[in-house]
């Protein structure tokens, strides 16, 4: 099919097709510029963002997906305006506050990644809550990293396993890969399959450093609100004939 990710409007069948990426991770970007582009203030795209995310996943189960993790508000992402900031905040809020019915009925289980202690605590306890009221869910895992840097997460997990090591909680054993890994927010969650990046950008701007070691990536011009299910259809098509060899020989 004469299929480039810079063609949207092209069509890919999308539902009960099976494509065979297990996990799917999704930088989020181009909010700003998209809204920029229309004379709008930046938060209007990041509205129309987050409805983008609904769509995704209502799509993604029936496309074989059963895990998505995607990137909402980075460590660095503070050094934004405060308007910007709060006004994140605020959107993640009313998501999980309006979305909670929705995503439960589609069976979808919720995680959030990242560190929380910096979060408002009313966002805190929503994100807890949604974790909690879908834990028995099995249809979709979708993780969302608020507050989440990979170098913070690595940070986090070594400190942790330091504190283990001279507690006698961790052993000589847990001084590897396993043990590290262990401790990481994503403990729960296999390592991601292909990593979408939307808005041209080509860089992974600290997103899962450790666990998409051996992801495959896909970089699309396609704006985040501007990304629709068929563009991952066509997406998880393409990636379908990549050969993954994991560091092994032909
Ligand atoms: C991604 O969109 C969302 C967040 C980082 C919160 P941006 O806000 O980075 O959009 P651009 O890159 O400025 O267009
Ligand atoms: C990455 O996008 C973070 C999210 C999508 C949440 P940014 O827009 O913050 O990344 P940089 O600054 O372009 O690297
Ligand atoms: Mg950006």
């Amino acid at each position: 099919m004469a299929f480039t990710t810079s063609d949207p409007s092209d069509r890919a069948p999308v539902s009960g097709v099976d494509y065979g990426v297990g996990h799917v991770a999704i930088i989020m970007d181009g909010n700003g510029r998209w809204a920029t582009n229309r004379g709008w203030p930046r938060l209007a795209g990041h509205r129309k963002g987050a409805e983008r995310i609904k769509e995704i996943v209502r799509a993604a189960p029936d496309m074989g997906v059963r895990w998505l993790t995607v990137y909402a508000f980075s460590t660095e992402n503070w050094k934004r305006s405060t308007e910007e900031v709060l006004g994140l905040m605020g959107i993640f809020a009313r998501y999980i506050e309006r979305e909670a019915d929705e995503l439960a009925a589609l069976g979808v289980r919720m995680r959030f990644i990242g560190e929380r202690g910096r979060l408002d605590s009313r966002l805190a306890r929503l994100m807890s809550g949604i974790e909690e009221r879908t834990a028995g869910n099995t249809r979709l895992n979708l993780t969302v990293a608020i507050n989440y840097g990979g170098r913070n997460e690595l940070a986090r997990a070594a400190a942790r396993l330091a504190r283990d090591f001279a507690s006698g909680a961790a052993t000589e054993e847990d001084l590897s890969e396993a043990g590290l890994a262990a401790r990481l927010d994503t403990v729960a969650l296999p390592d991601p399959d292909l990593v979408i990046r939307t808005s041209g950008e080509t860089r992974t701007s600290n997103f899962l450093a450790w666990q998409a070691a051996y992801a495959e990536y896909e970089f699309t011009p396609t704006l985040w609100p501007d990304f629709t299910p068929q563009e991952l259809a066509h997406i998880l098509d393409g990636f379908g004939g990549r050969e993954r060899r994991f560091g092994g020989a032909k």
